[in-house]
């Protein structure tokens, strides 16, 4: 129970902490041109690599591990409040966004040259990649604002 939640908690930070990094580092490289922006572009893949994704997948894993031990602990037999089906919903559909359309475009993303010929296709994935962003981190911070309630 207690590896659960703290996986819970890792996740988070992974997701939704690393998110936010990206999110500042892809601002930043709106001023950038050429080499500077690839390279911005290869961290930002490597983040969604490493991080985001991996976090994205074991916050759907840790939430459902600690969903089946509450339902078959004592609480079987008590409905979950609102707060608990909001987490539950908003970060599972979160989560599974950053796993089917996020993580294929950024990487879709790393194989593109922001410059020369390719330069519209890459900035047409990297708006595409920010629409997928807003959505799948608007509903995990959505998650994050629910636990903050009452969850039982
Ligand atoms: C970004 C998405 C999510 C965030 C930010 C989040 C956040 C949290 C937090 C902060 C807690 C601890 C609350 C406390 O100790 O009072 C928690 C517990 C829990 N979460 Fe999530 N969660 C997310 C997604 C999910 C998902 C997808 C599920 C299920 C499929 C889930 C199921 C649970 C369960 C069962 C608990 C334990 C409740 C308890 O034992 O009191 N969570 N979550």
């Amino acid at each position: 129970m207690r590896l659960w939640l703290f996986l819970h908690f890792f996740g988070q930070i992974l997701w939704l902490g690393a998110g936010l990094g990206s999110m500042v580092y892809g601002i930043v490289g709106k001023q950038e041109s050429g080499a500077a922006l690839a390279a911005i572009a290869r961290g930002q893949v490597a983040v969604h690599k490493l991080l985001i994704g991996p976090g994205a997948f074991l916050m759907i894993l840790s939430g459902v591990m600690l969903s089946l031990q509450m339902y078959g602990s004592a609480m079987s037999g008590m409905a979950p409040t609102v707060w608990m089906m909001v987490m539950q919903g908003a970060g599972l559909l979160g989560a599974l966004i950053v796993l089917a359309f996020g993580m294929p475009t950024i990487a879709r993303l790393g194989r593109v040259s922001p410059e020369g010929q390719t330069a519209a296709l890459y900035q047409a994935i990297r708006k595409r990649h920010v629409a997928i962003s807003i959505v799948s981190g608007t509903l995990g911070l959505l998650a994050l604002l629910a636990a903050s309630f009452p969850l039982r």
